[in-house]
Formats: structure tokens, sequence, C-alpha cells
């Protein structure tokens, strides 16, 4: 790598965010970590700095479409590029409620922060790749939005990951002949504050699929579905 890669991680204050910006950090990879809470932005910042990695807390409200426009004209004032975009901000409001009670409001909430958002940071970032000749987008979705898999409950969550799935494959098509490469994942059930304690995997386990995706060669998948860096069905 001949220049410094740049990479936004969204909802990276705690969780699978937080692994996954240490983990790019600890490649060389200048990370703006986002976050909608300053406080706890900057202290996640502060933690991967202590330990080494180029990594900057960012502001970024993903349900706020001025704070995307600002966070990523920050970081193109600053470096004329930006390589990486890693979707990965995330809410689970309906773990316990059935598809015949959910509200629309539950739902509407849970396609503004888990689907719209990484569509609205995906139409701001690709036109800065598509003059960089470079960029890789990881979607961070869920096996709850494999069709093939699909089963009762958690209709907004699921809803929201099948949709950030044909995000994926449109902006894929729409993208086709570039270096952009575009793909979306599974992280398995992780040890995270969503995940709960029961969880069997650790964040660490979780987000190296996404830093795989996020630092693919040029000849490297787009427009797939991932878990543990192979394809799944949709
Ligand atoms: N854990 C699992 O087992 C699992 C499995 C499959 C997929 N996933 C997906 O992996 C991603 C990360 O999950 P996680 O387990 O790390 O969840 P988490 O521990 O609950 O963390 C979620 C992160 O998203 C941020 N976020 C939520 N809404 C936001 C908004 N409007 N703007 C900016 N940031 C926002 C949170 O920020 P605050 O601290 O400000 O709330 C937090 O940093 C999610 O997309 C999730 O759906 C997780």
């Amino acid at each position: 790598m001949s220049q410094q890669r740049i990479a936004l991680v969204t909802g990276a204050n705690r969780g699978l965010g937080f692994e996954i910006s240490r983990q790019l950090g600890s490649l060389g990879i200048k990370v703006y970590m986002g976050s909608r809470d300053e406080l706890k932005g900057l202290d996640a910042a502060r933690r991967i700095q202590e330990e080494g990695h180029d990594a900057l807390f960012i502001q970024l409200d993903v349900n706020d479409h001025a704070s995307i426009d600002k966070a990523v004209e920050h970081i193109y004032d600053q470096h004329k590029r930006l390589d990486i975009l890693v979707n990965n901000a995330g809410i689970f409001l309906d773990k316990t409620v059935p598809g015949l009670k959910v509200g629309l409001d539950t739902i509407r909430e849970t396609m503004e922060t888990n689907a719209y958002a990484p569509l609205l940071l995906s139409q701001a970032v690709i036109p800065i790749m598509r003059i960089s000749g470079y960029g890789r987008i990881v979607n961070m979705s869920s096996g709850l939005g494999q069709l093939s898999e699909m089963g009762g409950g958690f209709t907004a969550y699921r809803i929201s990951k099948t949709a950030l799935n044909t995000i994926t494959r449109v902006l894929t098509a729409e993208t086709a002949g570039t270096n952009i490469l575009i793909n979306t994942m599974d992280p398995g059930w992780v040890h995270t504050d969503m995940g709960g304690k029961e969880a069997p995997r650790t964040p660490e386990e979780g987000a190296a699929t996404a830093v795989w995706l996020a630092t693919l060669p040029d000849d490297g998948p787009r427009g797939k579905f991932f878990r543990d860096n192979r394809p799944i069905p949709w």
C-alpha cells in the first residue's frame, strides 16, 4: 500500500464497530470512528490510539442526513479520499415482539438506521471512491436477513437487513466495472450489547470478516453475502 488507507466505521464507539476499528487500525489504516455521542466516541478512539493505532473520533448520527454529509465532507477535505466504509451502526428493537404485533414506528425507526443510513452513506462516499478509483464498502447485515433461512419474529430487524442486502446488490450493479467492491456479511451471533452475554462469538471473531472485506484485493468479490469469509445464500 503506497498511501495510508482511510476508513470510516459507523457505530464505532462499542461492540463490533469498535473491534473492526481496532483491527483496521492494527493494519496501518487511518480509521475515523463514527459515534453519535461525542464523549463515548472520544473515549473509544483514545483506547485505540493507546494501542498505537491511527484512530480518530468523528461525530456521526447515521439517522441524520446532515450529519452524514458533514462527516464525509470533513474526511474528503482532509484527505481527498475515503477508501473504506463499514456500515456497522445498527439497532435491534423488536427482539421480543412477534411479527403479528410489531408497530410501524418500530419498523420505520429500524429501517432508518439499518437500511436507509447505509444507503445514504454509500451515496455520499461512492462519488469520492469513483474519483480515486478505489473503494471497499462493507454492509453489516445478519443471518436474520437471510431469505433462505427466514423464520418468525424479529420482523423489523429482518426486513431492515434483507433491505440492506438488496442495497448491496443494487449498488454493486451500479458500480460494475469500477474498483469499488461492495459486500454484505453476517458476523454470527456475537457477544456485544446487542448480541447479549449468551452469544458464543467474541467481537474479534465477528469483526474478522468485516476487516477481510474492507481490505479485499482489486480482484476480490463484489455483491456477495459472507459469513466467516465464505459466501452464504441470500
Ligand atoms: N451482535 C450480534 O450478534 C450481531 C449479529 C448479526 C449482526 N449484527 C450487526 O452488527 C452491527 C453491530 O452490532 P453490535 O452487536 O456491535 O451492536 P451494539 O453493541 O448494540 O452497538 C451498536 C452500535 O451502533 C451505534 N448506533 C446505533 N444507532 C446509531 C445512530 N443512529 N447513529 C450512530 N450510531 C448508531 C451504537 O451507538 P450508541 O452507543 O450511541 O447507541 C453502537 O455504537 C449491527 O448492524 C448489528 O445489526 C450483530
